[in-house]
This record gives structure tokens, C-alpha cells and sequence, in this order.
């Protein structure tokens, strides 16, 4: 597998607030490849963000890159990882972001703290089920196995020895920062006979949320308070997919590790697994999860949603076909799937939008993705195979923001070729504010009427609820160039994604910071 400086996952990186940090990165492997920080804001600095051809091209093999990582505003668990093809399923790593100098967690001190990263892990050269999943679709994809710091526990058939033990001891409560990186997968995670409770996630805090299993998308991270009063003795952690789609296409298995007092005790042959996990498909309890996180909203960590919104989209969130190039797609005759935003597939331009913005070179994108969608439907409903609907429109188009434009998007999911479920989406270069979600078809009258404008939770990636809806708030006060995208990887590489033009404010503290000395070559010549 391609790794970073030789482990799975990759090595961790701890700053405090408000430290900028520089990365260079030495491409050793044999194709190209980016490196994306997810959740940090890097402002005015796209040029180091990474998703490859929206902010730079791929670091060639055999070269290297050095990236400018700035944190301002962000405190707790983030993570980095590939933005290139899938290379991100191995290459991914967690960051800490300890609270400045001279402050404090806004919890009582833990007597320690443990990273768990969630991955997925495949026997196959995850590059060759990227070209399967885009011209086939369907069930390409599927893990082999789910694994929590980089292992896949014990209801595989590997070895229980390398299965991961968090030591703890009685008495004690412990920090989790739990990130998931899987590619396609939401888990419920849980510790048997031991609740969690929520404080923080994408790097804000949370008011506390007790609860003995969290659900947590792809992208997100969050931070989680036990405290080891059970009996002395081991037990299960669980991570399980969560998956409400309606086909059965994805890997049903469970990742374990060992939450495991230290002591004097007769070990048990097996550990104690948790008494009750919610089923797969259990939307009810998942979404019941997402919907109770709330801002802390402190003195010392305020909330400040946008109020007066300049700029409206609404976005619907579809499974789509597209023709196919060749005659072994599974989508129906002649057609791939794909998968877009207001029936517009994104496909990656061949110079990175942020060069072309910059240096106005012509004809990489087109800055009219639409605010709208161009057909209402039913989206909900069960029978949409029509064709103005499920056949997309390809092509690189962009939403241009002025900078501070308030901006608030309506998600709004749909059952299009009848496979609702749920969407990571994900926003590079901001944190927003979720005001709203819901079931069934947004509703424009009544909706607005219950957001919660006092204290949502400040995230950077949000999951749209199966047949559902949800609302964001941000200020556009971050110029430069920003992805958006459903961080499922197979959904991203069907086209589940657009990006963002955030203009200069016109002094030099509100304009993006110019390029640096040196930035990956596209490849120009195939374009003279
Ligand atoms: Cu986690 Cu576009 O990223
Ligand atoms: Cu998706």
C-alpha cells in the first residue's frame, strides 16, 4: 500500500492554535499525488490546500512540494490526507490542535488522550477500483475490511495479536479523537458497557452529548469524553458500517478494538461486545445522533452565524447517468453511472482552477454552476427514472462568490434511481454553521422558521440526510479557490462536487496571497 514515511495510518501531527507549519512532501511513489488539510481553513492560501486540478496539479513521482498550513480559528481533532484518485484510502493521517498557550480544553482535563482513526482497507490496488467504479459503477468498490488504527480486529480471520489495545485504568477518563477515514463508509461507533460523551468535532466544540454510540461520516472527526468505571476487564470498541442506501452493495463487516483495563483480573477468553448496536440501515437513530450536536456557543467560544444572507443556492444531490465510453458499463444500456449537484457532473479540468483563475487562462472552467436546480421534481419520491432528471450535464463549472458574501445552500437529498442515502458533504476552506435539517422535501415557508440561529454546530462536513434536507450558513471571507464534494470517494469520482471563486476583498489582508515559488506542473503541452 502507498503509506506516509511508512505507516498505517499515517504519522500524526500536533499543533497548537494559531501555528503555521511546513510540509514537504517527497512523492516516492509511481503516480502522481496531492495532500489535502481537511478542515483547516489556510487562509488566503489555497495555493497549499491540495485536491488535485481544483487548487494544483499532482506532485510528479520522484518530486517533491512544500506546503504552508496555517491554523487560525481551529482547536481539536482535524485530519490530513491524499487528494489524488483514491490514494487517500491508505495515505491519511490525524492532526491535533492542541489549545493555545495560556488556555484550556473547555472540559475537565482527561488523564489522557488516544487518536483512532477508522480507515478501509482493500485487497486490491485501490487504483484499479477507482477506474472500475468510474466506468462501471455499482458494486466495484466494496472493502475488504474497515479498520480502527489500522487494524481490523478480531471478527476477521487475521491475527488477534495486532488487534488495537487502548490501555486504560480504572478510574480514568480518556480523550478520544476519532477521525473517519474510510472511503465510502459511515460507522456507528461504540465502546460495549461504556457511554461516550461528545465534546467537539472538526476542530469546534460541542455542548456536551452523552450517548453510548456516535455516528460519524466520512470527513469528520469527532472527540469523544469515557471514563473506564466498568468493571475491571475488556471490552469491544466497535466501529459498523452505518448504510441506508437502498441497495445492498457495500461491506457489512465490523471493526473491533480493545478497550482493556489494566489490573489484576482473570481475563476473558473474549471480550464483552456491545449489548445493543443499531441495525445498518437504522436512519431514525442515526439521524437522531446528528441532529442533537450543538455549538458549545461560551463567552471563550461564541457563535456567530451570518444572519443577513446575500447569496441563496439550493442544491439538489443526485445520482445520475451519463453515456458510457465503453461497453462494459453496469449502469442500463449505454449509460455509466455518475453523480452530481443540480444535474451538473463535475469532471476535473486538466490545468487546476485556481491556477487558471489566476493567471486568467480561458477555457478550464465555466463560472455558471447553477444556483438552482433546472428541473423540480419530486425529489423523494420512489419513482424517478425520468429521463430530465437522471441524465446529467458534465462539465468543470464553478459558483463565483464575492468576498463576504453571506451565503446559505440548501442540500437537498433525493431518491433519484431510487438510491437515496445519506451525503458527507464537504466544504475546503471554511467551517460553516448547520442552521437546519430535516426529512422529506425542504420547505422554503416553513423550514427557515425553525432554524437554529443561537447554537448550530460549526462543522466542515455535514451529512445530508437520506431523503432529507440541510441548510448551511457561511461568510465567503476566505478568498481563493474551494472544493465542495460529497466526501464518499466513489461519489466524488462520479461528480458529486463543485467548487467555489471567492474574490479579493481589494486590500492586500482580504486578497488570496500570491502563488509560490514553485507549484507541480500541469501538463501544458497537451493543451497548445
Ligand atoms: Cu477530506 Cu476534499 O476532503
Ligand atoms: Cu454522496
Amino acid at each position: 500500500m502507498l503509506t506516509v514515511n511508512g505507516s498505517f495510518p499515517g504519522p500524526v501531527i500536533r499543533v497548537r492554535k494559531g501555528d503555521t507549519i511546513y510540509i514537504n512532501i517527497h512523492n516516492q511513489g509511481s503516480y502522481g499525488v496531492t495532500i489535502h488539510w481537511h478542515g483547516v481553513k489556510n487562509p488566503r492560501n489555497p495555493w497549499s490546500d491540495g485536491p488535485e486540478y481544483i487548487t494544483q496539479c499532482p506532485i510528479p513521482p520522484g518530486t517533491n512540494f512544500t506546503q504552508e498550513v496555517i491554523f487560525t480559528t481551529e482547536e481539536g481533532t482535524l485530519w490530513w490526507h491524499a487528494h489524488s484518485d483514491w490514494t487517500r484510502a491508505t495515505v491519511h493521517g490525524a492532526i491535533v490542535v492542541l489549545p493555545a498557550h495560556g488556555t484550556t480544553y473547555p472540559f475537565p482535563q482527561p488523564d489522557a488522550e488516544e487518536i483512532i482513526v477508522l480507515a478501509s482497507w482493500y485487497k486490491h490496488d485501490v487504483m484499479e477500483l477507482m477506474r472500475e467504479t468510474l466506468s462501471r459503477g455499482g458494486t466495484a468498490n466494496l472493502s475488504d475490511a474497515f479498520t480502527i488504527n489500522g487494524q481490523p480486529g478480531d471478527l476477521y480471520p487475521c491475527s488477534k495479536e495486532t488487534t488495537y489495545r487502548l490501555m486504560v485504568d480504572y478510574g480514568k477518563t480518556y480523550l478520544l479523537r476519532i477521525v473517519n477515514a474510510a472511503q465510502n463508509q459511515d460507522f456507528f461507533f461504540m465502546i460495549a458497557e461504556h457511554n461516550v460523551t461528545v465534546v467537539g468535532g472538526d476542530a469546534s466544540y460541542f455542548k456536551p452529548l452523552a450517548t453510548p454510540y456516535i455516528m460519524i461520516t466520512p470527513g469528520q472527526t469527532m472527540d469523544v469524553l469515557v471514563t473506564a468505571d466498568q468493571p475491571l476487564g475488556e471490552y469491544y470498541i466497535v466501529a459498523t458500517p452505518y448504510f441506508d442506501g437502498g441497495a445492498d452493495d457495500y461491506d457489512h463487516s465490523t471493526a473491533t478494538a480493545i478497550f482493556e483495563y489494566r489490573g489484576n483480573y482473570t481475563h476473558p477468553s473474549t471480550p464483552s461486545f456491545p449489548y445493543h448496536i443499531p441495525a445498518y440501515n437504522d436512519t431514525v437513530v442515526a439521524s437522531l445522533f446528528t441532529s442533537q450536536i450543538r455549538s458549545l456557543a461560551s463567552p471563550e467560544h461564541p457563535v456567530d452565524v451570518p444572519l443577513d444572507v446575500t447569496t441563496r443556492m439550493y442544491l439538489v444531490v443526485t445520482m445520475n447517468l451519463l453515456p458510457c465510453p465503453n461497453d462494459s458499463c453496469a449502469g442500463p444500456d449505454g449509460y455509466r453511472i455518475a453523480a452530481g449537484l443540480n444535474n451538473k457532473t463535475f469532471e476535473n479540468p486538466g490545468v487546476d482552477i485556481l491556477r487558471a483563475y489566476y493567471w486568467n487562462m480561458s477555457g478550464f472552467y465555466d463560472p455558471n454552476f447553477p444556483d438552482q436546480p433546472l428541473h423540480y421534481f419530486n425529489f423523494t419520491s420512489d419513482d424517478l427514472l425520468s429521463n430530465n432528471v437522471t441524465i446529467s450535464d458534465p462539465g468543470t463549472r464553478v459558483k463565483v462568490l464575492n468576498y463576504n458574501d453571506t451565503v446559505e445552500i440548501v442540500f437537498q437529498g433525493t431518491n433519484v434511481m431510487n438510491s437515496a442515502e445519506n451525503h458527507p458533504i464537504h466544504l475546503h476552506g471554511y467551517k460553516f454553521y448547520v442552521v437546519g435539517r430535516g426529512q422529506g422535501i425542504f420547505n422554503n415557508e416553513t423550514d427557515p422558521k425553525n432554524y437554529n440561529l443561537y447554537d448550530p454546530p460549526e462543522l466542515n462536513t455535514i451529512p445530508i440526510p437520506k431523503d432529507g434536507w440541510a441548510t448551511i450558513r457561511f461568510k465567503a471571507s476566505n478568498p481563493g479557490v474551494w472544493f465542495m464534494h460529497c466526501h464518499f470517494d466513489r461519489h466524488m469520482s462520479w461528480g458529486m462536487e463543485t467548487a467555489f471563486i471567492v474574490k479579493s476583498g481589494g486590500t492586500p489582508e482580504t486578497s488570496m496571497k500570491g502563488p509560490p515559488a514553485y507549484m507541480p506542473p500541469c501538463d501544458l503541452e497537451s493543451f497548445l
